[in-house]
């Protein structure tokens, strides 16, 4: 038979999988100018979000571009319309490799907190182990590990975050004992945007034999991030912030020589080396040898190949590049609240702690007045509740303009006069 009539055929059958057939429908996304080329006013035409606001909560969710759209779109409607609804393994591939990673130690899972899940159920962990995380967790991070403390008696050390890297890693150190076994904490925090030196941590710990397991929500689509560089154990994150991917969409880096460790509890379809369960016969075979083992049954076609089409994004506008204005707007928003009287800047000042959010706080003023006080002025902060901060975040991402930044800054001004 030759070849096309025997693919068609194992097609028709159900042989060849879904996962092979999910891949072909990638398109590469089009633009009509070289992305690298383009101005930044120009890149802000690529995405849908309304003109009539502004828009500076990143931190919480990241608009899309319109090819990370269409892209999904097409999927969604490919997926309807052939009823192959795929499984795209190659897509994974691109994923990895973005994220300076392998293959073999990616699962993709629908947002941060199931990352964080995994491996706070994951971790060997006996009633008494300490477990050093932060004061300023998103609930995404707090309630996993809270959860684990509560059924298993696991302890939690906890410490605030400080304003430099070389205080925090003291903080940290500081923590530490003989019952020490993991370090949980952001990468970026979800409060002030402080940025922990998970490298230097990792080292510390590894040298120790503690486990690292990072909360990345804020890392990937900030900076220009590298998980194996940084040496940790565990980083879960996601792409429906600052990677401008699609809602519901994460993945969970586990080290390939940790797969073993981080046991996996919630299985199904790819998870699985074969199984038997007939009347003689129970038996599940092994995990696969990958991080495919945490992720499982039917996933979203759409979704994935959207993610491969932020990544897309991403790296054809220039990783550096992202980098670097990421930076900039976030140093333009910092020194023009700081000229600012009468409000207390909660964001570490030091410019390596600090990447694409300033959180801040107007004595006398409660936050959710302030972003009522906003909204009518139709610019969208995040109010930081957690640890009782009573602050404002503000996220700025590619997309938004100094102009912008300067509206917000009139308002805050108007308010404190
Ligand atoms: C630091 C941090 N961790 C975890 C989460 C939860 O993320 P997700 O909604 O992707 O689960 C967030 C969300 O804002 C966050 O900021």
């Amino acid at each position: 038979m030759d070849k096309r009539r025997d693919f068609l055929q194992k097609l028709s059958f159900g042989l060849i999988t879904p996962a092979l057939f999910g891949t072909s429908i990638w398109k590469e996304p089009k633009f009509e100018k070289d992305l690298g080329e383009m101005s930044w006013e120009e890149i802000r035409k690529l995405f849908p979000l309304e003109k009539n606001r502004i828009y500076l909560n990143n931190g919480t969710f990241g608009p899309s571009p319109k090819s990370v759209l269409d892209t999904i779109q097409d999927s969604f409607q490919h997926t309807n319309s052939t009823g192959e609804y795929g499984n795209p393994s190659s897509g994974r591939e691109r994923i990895a490799a973005f994220l300076g990673i392998k293959k073999s130690e990616l699962c993709l899972t629908h947002n941060t907190t199931e990352g964080i899940n995994i491996m706070a159920w994951g971790l060997p962990l006996k009633k008494g182990d300490e477990v050093i995380i932060t004061s300023h967790e998103h609930a995404g991070s707090a309630i996993p590990w809270l959860n684990r403390a509560k059924l298993d008696g696991i302890v939690l050390k906890v410490f605030k975050p400080s304003d430099t890297r070389n205080k925090n890693f003291e903080l940290i150190k500081s923590l530490v004992t003989s019952r020490t076994k993991a370090i949980a904490i952001p990468h970026i925090t979800c409060t002030t945007g402080t940025v922990f030196p998970i490298r230097e941590i990792a080292d510390f710990a590894r040298e120790r034999g503690i486990f690292t397991a990072i909360d990345g929500a804020h890392g990937a689509g900030t900076l220009k991030l590298n998980i194996s560089e940084l040496g940790c154990d565990f980083y879960a994150g996601c792409f429906h912030k600052w990677m401008l991917g699609p809602n519901g969409s994460g993945f969970l880096y586990v080290k390939e020589d940790l797969l073993d460790t981080l046991q996996v509890y919630q299985v199904g379809a790819y998870s699985e080396k074969g199984w038997e369960l007939s009347e003689s016969k129970a038996n599940l075979k092994g995990y696969v040898e990958t991080a495919h083992r945490y992720d499982f049954g039917t996933q979203s076609t759409p979704l994935h190949l959207g993610i491969v089409a932020a990544v897309d994004f991403h790296e054809k506008i220039g990783r550096e590049k992202i980098e670097l204005r990421v930076r900039e707007l976030n140093d333009y928003l910092f020194n023009g609240l700081k000229e600012l009287k009468g409000i207390e800047i909660l964001t570490p000042e030091e410019r390596e702690s600090r990447i694409s959010v300033v959180a801040f706080r107007i004595p006398g003023l409660d936050y959710q007045e302030i972003a009522k006080k906003l909204s009518k002025k139709k610019i969208r902060i995040r109010g930081v509740h957690e640890a009782g901060l009573n602050a404002i975040r503000v996220s700025t991402h590619i997309y938004n303009s100094k102009s912008e930044i300067d509206t917000l800054l009139g308002e805050i001004k108007t308010m404190l006069s």
